[in-house]
């Protein structure tokens, strides 16, 4: 079985493809390198023994992108690639919509074309956007989403959405994130983004291994437990199993299904202050500062319907995400280059 995973090389991608390959998946990796290093496929081949195949196609050019599909009889794709960064979406939002939208109609134009009818897609729970009150359950729809990355995901679900009106046999998981965090207990794998992070777990790595002085806490002034934002975190190697089951979903099943992937579970920003500080035996810094502009109080996922469809329940817990970033940021602090 060929599953093409695009922007296999970034952080989530590479975790799939290591639960992809554990499974007897062959995996084939497309990525324009944009976020991430060619350097992934080794350290996937010194976890897993397989170095997967890899083309540097950017999903923008659809006559290289459609090669893939001439030299390989792909039965799935998983569809990562991507632009992630909000901020940056509100500054460069054609940008964004080019990357994400453009990109990703070549990417189903093919799938269609060469009769490939099973997919995955990475969505987020930012497309509840403002709108409902956690627990977050897919039924709710969509919301108003705040930025162009999160129209983004909202444009791409819909259209996903229109395909499988007009094809019935057409198989799509639409797959809502909630917070992805750690790294694989290897650490060879996981993520450091460019620059300064804006997520708050790759912000305390950088304040643990001294390359940032402190973490500014986004306001104290919540209506949560302890005042600070609440939110669904999930093991990136949790996730990662997510896509395996959606994957045998898909293949098995006709028709587009959205599914929230998160813990059900909301943890306080001082809440994963103390967890990462019990991760890595070391007081972590911070200063109380206003509220992040756009951010909402509280936001974690209603599970039943990944546990009932997929079967998927996440088995790790905050200190495990904590421990495995930790694990990675020390390995790897300036990232995999
Ligand atoms: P990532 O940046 O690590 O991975 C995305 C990969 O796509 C990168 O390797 C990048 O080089 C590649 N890419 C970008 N544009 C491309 C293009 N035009 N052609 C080919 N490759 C391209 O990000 P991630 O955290 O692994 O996220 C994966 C997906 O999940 C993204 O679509 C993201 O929007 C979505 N998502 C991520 C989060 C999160 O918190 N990490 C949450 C919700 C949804
Ligand atoms: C962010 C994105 C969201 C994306 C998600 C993926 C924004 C506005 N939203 O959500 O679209 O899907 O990441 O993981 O960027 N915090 C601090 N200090 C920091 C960083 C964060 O206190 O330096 C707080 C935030 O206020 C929030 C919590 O930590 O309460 C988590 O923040 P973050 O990791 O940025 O994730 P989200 O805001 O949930």
């Amino acid at each position: 079985m060929k599953i093409l995973v695009t922007g296999g090389t970034g952080y989530i991608g590479s975790h799939t493809v290591v639960e992809l390959i554990n499974k007897g998946y062959e995996c084939i990796i497309l990525d324009n390198l944009y976020n991430s290093s060619e350097k992934v496929l080794d350290r996937i081949k010194m976890i897993t023994d397989i170095r997967p195949k890899f083309y540097k196609v950017d999903i923008r050019d659809k006559e290289t992108l459609e090669e893939v599909f001439k030299e390989n009889k792909i039965d799935a794709v998983i569809h990562f690639a991507g632009l992630k960064a909000v901020g940056e979406s509100v500054a460069k939002p054609l940008e964004y919509y080019e990357n994400n939208i453009t990109g990703s109609i070549n990417l189903y134009e093919l799938m269609l074309k060469y009769n490939v009818k099973n997919l995955v897609f990475s969505s987020s729970a930012t497309v509840y956007g403002d709108s409902f009150k956690s627990p977050l359950k897919e039924e709710y729809g969509r919301g108003n989403t705040t930025n162009p990355y999160g129209a983004s995901k909202a444009i791409n679900e819909m259209i996903i959405e229109d395909i499988g009106v007009a094809n019935k046999d057409f198989s799509a998981i639409l797959l809502r994130y909630f917070n992805p965090v750690g790294a694989h207990e290897s650490g060879l794998i996981g993520e450091r983004p460019n620059g300064i992070p804006n997520n708050l777990v790759p912000y305390i790595s950088d304040v643990v291994v001294g390359k940032l002085d402190h973490l500014n806490v986004f306001g104290d002034d919540y209506d949560t437990r302890d005042g600070t934002g609440v939110r669904d975190y999930i093991h990136v190697v949790d996730l990662a199993k997510a896509h395996v089951l959606a994957i045998e979903y898909a293949l098995k099943h006709e028709g587009v299904n959205t599914i929230n992937v998160g813990s059900g579970n909301g943890y306080s920003v001082l809440e994963v202050i103390k967890a990462y500080e019990k991760a890595c035996g070391k007081p972590i810094p911070y200063r109380v500062t206003p509220r992040r502009p756009g951010d909402i109080a509280t936001c974690f996922a209603d599970t039943n319907k990944a546990s009932e469809l997929l079967g998927f329940n996440t088995k790790l817990n905050i200190e495990d995400m904590c421990k495995d970033a930790y694990n990675f940021i020390c390995k790897n602090p300036d990232g995999i280059e």
